[in-house]
C-alpha cells in the first residue's frame, strides 16, 4: 500500500516582476531571458513571509482533500532554507493547521518534492502513516546575487503543497545524485560573531555553471525518466502528463527530445513563474489540477533535476 494524491494547493507572492522590470537595473533584455529560457515574469517575496505562502497553500490543499490538519499523521517539507532554521518550516506548517505529526524539512534542492514523496511511500509501506502532507516553499529571491545576470533571472518564489493519503496511486520512484559541489552552490551564512571561528566567509550568493547544469540535466532527466517507465512496466508514450522542474523550456525540450512524446503533454508554467525551486511541480500540479487537465486513471510523470547534484522521477496515477 502507497499513496495517491487526494489534494494540492499552492500560493504565490503578490509582486510579478517581469524581464523589462529586471531591465531597469541589469544589462539584459525580454529578448535574450525569454528565448534562452521561456521566461518571462516571476513572483518575487516582497511583504511576506515566506511560511505565510507555505500555510497558505498547505489550507488549500487540505481543503481540497476534504481534511483538517489533525488527520494528517506526517508532514514534509521541500525547501532549501524556510525562514527560521528551526522550527523548520515544516513544524511551522504543522502549527498552523493543528497537527502534532512529525513533521521535518527536506533539502534536495529543485528535486526536493520528489524525494518527499519517496520518503513519504516509505511511511504508507511501512504503514507508518495513512494521510501526508507534502509542502514546499522557496525564496529564491533572497539567496541570489541581484548583480548576477547569469543566475537571478531565471529564477521566482512561491509555495505549493499536495495531500497524499493511503491507496495505490503511486507506480514508481527513481531518485539519483551525482555529487558535485562546485556546479551549484549556495553557501549558508556560517559563523556570525563567533570568537573561535576563523575560517572565512564564503561568498554568500549563489554560483552556477549554467552550461554544465544544462548537460547534467538534459542527461539525468532522460535516464530518470527511462529508469521511472521501466519500475512502472511503462514506456514514455504511455505517460498522460509530463511534469518537469521548470528551469529552462531547452532543457524540457531536450531531455524529452529521444523519447518523442507528444509536446501537448508537457506541461509547463515557466514563463509566468520562472524556475521556484522545488516549488516548481507543486505549483505546476496545482494549476493544472484545478483546470480540470488530469482524468481519474491518468498517469502523471513528475522528473526534476538541481543542486546536489539531484535529480529524480515519480510515477503516479491520477484518482480524483
Ligand atoms: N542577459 C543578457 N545576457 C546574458 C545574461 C542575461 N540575463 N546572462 C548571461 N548573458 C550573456 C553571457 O554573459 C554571455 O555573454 P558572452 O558571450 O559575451 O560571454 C552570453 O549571454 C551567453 O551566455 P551563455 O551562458 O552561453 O548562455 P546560454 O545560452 O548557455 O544560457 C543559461 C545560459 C540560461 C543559464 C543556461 O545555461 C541554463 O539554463 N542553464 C541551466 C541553469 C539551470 O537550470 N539551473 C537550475 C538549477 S539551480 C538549482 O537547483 C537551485
Amino acid at each position: 500500500m502507497s499513496f495517491y494524491i487526494a489534494g494540492t494547493g499552492s500560493a504565490l507572492p503578490e509582486k510579478v516582476v517581469s524581464n523589462d522590470d529586471l531591465a531597469q537595473f541589469l544589462d539584459t533584455s525580454d529578448e535574450w531571458i525569454f528565448t534562452r529560457t521561456g521566461i518571462h515574469r516571476r513572483h518575487v517575496l516582497t511583504h511576506e513571509r515566506l511560511d505565510e505562502l507555505a500555510i497558505r497553500s498547505a489550507q488549500i490543499a487540505l481543503q481540497d482533500a476534504g481534511i483538517g490538519g489533525e488527520e494528517v499523521d506526517l508532514i514534509l517539507c521541500a525547501t532549501m532554507r524556510g525562514d527560521t532554521f528551526t522550527p523548520s518550516l515544516a513544524c511551522t506548517v504543522g502549527e498552523a493547521v493543528g497537527s502534532h505529526a512529525p513533521s521535518f524539512d527536506v533539502n534536495a534542492a529543485c528535486v526536493g518534492v520528489l524525494y518527499c514523496m519517496e520518503i513519504a511511500d516509505s511511511f504508507f509501506v511501512a504503514g507508518k502513516a495513512k494521510t501526508a502532507l507534502i509542502v514546499s516553499a522557496e525564496a529564491m529571491s533572497k539567496l541570489v546575487d541581484w548583480t548576477d545576470r547569469s543566475t537571478c533571472v531565471l529564477f521566482g518564489d512561491g509555495a505549493g503543497a499536495m495531500v497524499v493519503r493511503a491507496g495505490e496511486g503511486r507506480l514508481a520512484g527513481e531518485l539519483s545524485t551525482r555529487p558535485d559541489s562546485h556546479v551549484i552552490r549556495m553557501p549558508n551564512i556560517e559563523g556570525l560573531n563567533s570568537p573561535y571561528n576563523r575560517i572565512e566567509q564564503e561568498k554568500l550568493a549563489m554560483y552556477m555553471d549554467g552550461g554544465e547544469v544544462y548537460k547534467f540535466a538534459v542527461n539525468a532527466m532522460g535516464s530518470n525518466i527511462a529508469e521511472a517507465c521501466a519500475q512502472a512496466g511503462l514506456t514514455p508514450a504511455d505517460i498522460d502528463w509530463y511534469l518537469p522542474h521548470q528551469a529552462n523550456v531547452r532543457i524540457i525540450d531536450a531531455s524529452l527530445r529521444k523519447f518523442k512524446i507528444d509536446k501537448s503533454k508537457v506541461l509547463l508554467n515557466i514563463a509566468e513563474c520562472g524556475n521556484m525551486s522545488a516549488t516548481s511541480v507543486m505549483v505546476l500540479l496545482d494549476e493544472y489540477a484545478k483546470k480540470g487537465t488530469f482524468h481519474k486513471g491518468d498517469k502523471l510523470l513528475f522528473v526534476a533535476f538541481g543542486g546536489g547534484l539531484t535529480s529524480g522521477a515519480v510515477i503516479v496515477t491520477w484518482q480524483k
